[in-house]
């Protein structure tokens, strides 16, 4: 089977990527499932419901978030809905799943996310423990969305040859150092859908000031240099045999 997976939806101008590529790139790479995390989708800062509904309607199949699960209240009614999943190293009591299953044309996959703790201010487990309790009999694609390499790269020697895919998400700058390892597709970032005349998303001058100055402006999202970006890969059986990087200019 082949899956998309779409790095960190930013904002309006990463949903207009999406609408804009993602249907024709569908097509033409006959994908099975489309992943996506999307927890900068709204204005940068988590997800809606409505906003959720626009993504699916461009054939997203299911969608990751990550630290910035909780940025909009909004979002506790839709961690219901079985196509989010939400890092599922959160501590017992939290709202939503952090694994799901999808089914399409006989096929099944399951979808993960996992939270790194290196500077990501949040109460959370282990994201290694965690993981280690789930059994992979079937493909599984694992989100790790880490700020930094070192945690990504020990997640993929953890799961090396236990799951199919692990993606890194979260620090919206695709890297070049996808590859297969014993049947597991991996990539330390897979890249940000949305402006990259920015700060990884936010207007430069705003960020530029506040390191400059510490002065607490506010966040906005950026508009131009809009991508798309992302990773393919194949998966027999359980294991994976090709992965390859997209990153679309508009
Ligand atoms: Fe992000
Ligand atoms: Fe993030």
């Amino acid at each position: 089977m082949k899956i998309l997976f779409i790095g960190d939806i930013f904002g309006k101008a990463g949903r207009d990527a999406l609408k804009k590529v993602l249907p024709e790139l569908m097509k033409k790479e006959k994908t099975d499932f489309v992943f996506a995390n999307a927890e900068n989708a709204a204005g940068g800062k988590g997800i809606t419901p409505e906003i959720a509904k626009e993504i699916f309607s461009y054939g997203v199949d299911g969608i990751t978030l990550g630290d910035h699960v909780f940025d909009r209240k909004e979002v506790v009614p839709l961690l219901e809905d079985k196509r989010i999943v939400r890092p599922l190293n959160l501590p017992p009591g939290n709202p939503g799943r952090g694994v799901s299953f999808f089914e399409k044309n006989e096929l099944r996959v399951a979808l993960v996310s996992l939270l790194g703790r290196t500077f990501i201010d949040r109460v959370l487990d282990c994201p290694f423990q965690v993981i280690s309790k789930q059994e992979f009999d079937i493909p599984t694609v694992v989100d790790m969305h880490a700020e930094t390499t070192s945690e990504k790269i020990a997640m993929k020697w953890f799961l090396a040859g236990k799951v199919s895919a692990l993606i890194g998400t979260h620090t919206h700058i695709q890297t070049n150092d996808e590859e297969i390892v014993s049947g597991t597709a991996y990539i330390t970032d897979c890249g940000m859908t949305g402006p990259y005349d920015s700060v990884i998303g936010v207007d430069k001058n705003v960020i530029l000031k506040r390191f400059l100055t510490g002065f607490p402006a506010r966040f906005e999202p950026a508009r131009g240099d809009v991508r798309f970006c992302g990773v393919i890969f194949e998966i027999q059986g359980t294991q994976a045999t090709h992965i390859k990087k997209i990153n679309i200019k508009m």
